[in-house]
């Protein structure tokens, strides 16, 4: 049986790879701060036949919280003995609902933090065992914000796109894979929870969870290094990454207070 460990496991995208996870057998790592909301969760997931969840409440802003988890994936301190993590999922994430002007220093360098920081973290925690054993992947959650520049938020994704394919192929032929997913506008608790104004979003732009994280294991298994869910969001990040980089830039400026 096999183990993975998936930050932002209680709302949202990583909630959708917990329940599809555990649907297939694998038992369960869920990384969040709110413990109260881990328990519910993990329960909830018991309740629908999940072989056997773990809860680890973790603020992967911060070098301990960061540190909490990544003891957990070395099976050190107190997990020793514990199941080695097979699958990582770094998917905890958020937004700001301004633009960088409007943003507070500090913001700014939580986003990085958590996007960035516990994602470099954890992927260089995992990574070792995995390779030891001969098997395991890496799934870090981006962006198609990644292919546009706007803000911190959009470097940031552009940042875990690089450095996804950058290890993908440092590991190939050991067993080992490593994949940035890039989601478009997707139904979660993401947009309300940072005041981000989505009234004006065509329905076409909307994907919903589950079918996020169906792609995106569809993309694993074919070996990709960049998954990018829904026809919609190939056309248009294919687009941006012909476009003259004024044109997006000129595009993501008019928009530029939703990330
Ligand atoms: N929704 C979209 O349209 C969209 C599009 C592209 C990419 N994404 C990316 O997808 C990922 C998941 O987002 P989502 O839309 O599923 O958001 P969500 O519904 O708001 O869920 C966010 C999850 O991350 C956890 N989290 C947030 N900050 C954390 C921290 N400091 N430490 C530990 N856990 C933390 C939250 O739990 P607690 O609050 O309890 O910590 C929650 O479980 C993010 O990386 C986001 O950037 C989302």
């Amino acid at each position: 049986m096999t183990t993975a460990l998936i930050t932002g496991g209680t709302a949202g995208i990583g909630k959708a790879f917990a329940a599809e996870f555990a649907g297939s057998g694998h038992r369960l790592v869920l990384v969040a701060r709110d413990s109260a909301r881990l328990d519910a969760v993990a329960e909830e997931l018991r309740g629908r036949g999940a072989a056997h969840v773990e809860t680890l409440p973790a603020d992967l802003s911060t070098t301990e919280g960061c540190a909490k988890v990544a003891a957990r994936l070395r099976g050190e301190g107190e997990s020793e003995g514990a199941p080695p993590v097979d699958i990582l999922v770094n998917n905890a994430g958020f937004g700001l609902g301004h633009g960088f002007l409007e943003s507070s220093v500090e913001d700014e360098e939580t986003l990085i933090d958590v996007h960035i920081r516990a994602t470099m973290r954890l992927t260089h925690a995992a990574l070792p065992g995995m390779i030891e054993r001969r098997r395991g992947s890496v799934i870090n959650v981006a962006s198609v914000a990644a292919f546009v520049p706007r803000g911190t938020y959009s470097a940031a994704k552009a940042w875990i796109v690089s450095f996804s394919e950058s290890v993908a192929a440092e590991v190939r032929g050991s067993g080992v894979r490593c994949m940035a997913l890039c989601p478009g506008f997707t139904h979660t608790e993401f947009h309300q929870r940072a005041e981000i104004e989505t009234s004006d979003i065509p329905r076409w732009m909307w994907l919903n969870a589950d079918d996020v994280v169906k792609a995106a294991l569809r993309d694993l298994n074919r070996g990709l290094p960049v998954s990018i869910p829904g026809a919609q969001y190939k056309v248009l990040t294919a687009a941006s990454r012909y476009a003259p980089r004024a044109i997006t830039t000129r595009v993501s400026r008019s928009r530029s207070k939703r990330w």
